[in-house]
């Protein structure tokens, strides 16, 4: 299973990348704002830092436009994704970009039926947004089971990116599904390391060791 960072901040890239736990970058329009940065540069930036693939999102929203904006933002590194939504211009803007070699990620899909849609498409990439179905009172990762079965079904080469993801569950539920990719904040990658009874464990053995009154250094 891959994880792939969901930020366009780059300390808390830095961070875990260090940490061999990063496989590759997802980036939005909402995640660039909340950096404040400027879009190339901070892409940039992650793609010195990261090897795999860093995804850079259009906000045109004609496919003619989405193309000219997605052949720009893959001239920042080699290492880009083109991110599209998974709109009808989405797909044509897809489409072209995979003819000429190029990676695109899917975004915004909220159903199987749009994920067979891009993986005809040649997405790289599909990413449904799991935490904004629960949102609405659906179960987000049946959708990743649903397309886990329909790609497994046709042998489509399209790896499921599950996005949105909001807790511990969530990632644990799609490495059980078999996602091939889970995007997700720092902070839920991070809580991966917490456990209840770890902290208790500790606490235990800190105590019984003080009392021994030894020191290993
Ligand atoms: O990868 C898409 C992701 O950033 C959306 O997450 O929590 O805004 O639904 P969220």
């Amino acid at each position: 299973m891959k994880f792939f960072v969901d930020t366009a901040d780059t300390a808390a890239i830095k961070e875990l990348n260090d940490l061999g736990m990063v496989d590759g970058v997802t980036t939005n329009p909402s995640l660039i704002l909340k950096s404040g940065r400027d879009i190339i540069e901070v892409t940039k930036e992650i793609c010195d830092m990261v090897s795999g693939p860093v995804s850079a999102e259009v906000v045109a929203l004609e496919a003619k436009a989405m193309i000219a904006e997605g052949l720009k933002l893959s001239k920042i590194a080699p290492n880009i994704a083109i991110k599209v939504p998974l709109t009808w211009d989405g797909l044509t803007a897809c489409k072209a970009f995979a003819s000429e070699g190029l990676k695109v990620n899917v975004t915004l899909c909220f159903s199987a039926a749009q994920a067979i849609l891009a993986a005809k498409a040649g997405a790289a990439f599909i990413s449904p947004f799991i935490g904004r179905i629960d949102d609405i009172h659906y179960d987000g990762t049946d959708l990743i089971e649903d397309i886990r079965i329909i790609y497994d079904n046709y042998a489509f080469e399209t790896e499921i990116l599950a996005a949105s993801v909001r807790s511990v569950n969530h990632v644990i539920d799609c490495a059980k599904i078999g996602a091939d990719v889970v995007t997700a904040p720092p902070s839920v990658i991070k809580s991966m390391a917490s456990h209840v009874l770890t902290d208790k464990g500790l606490d235990q053995f800190m105590k019984d060791w003080a009392k021994t009154g030894q020191k290993i250094i």
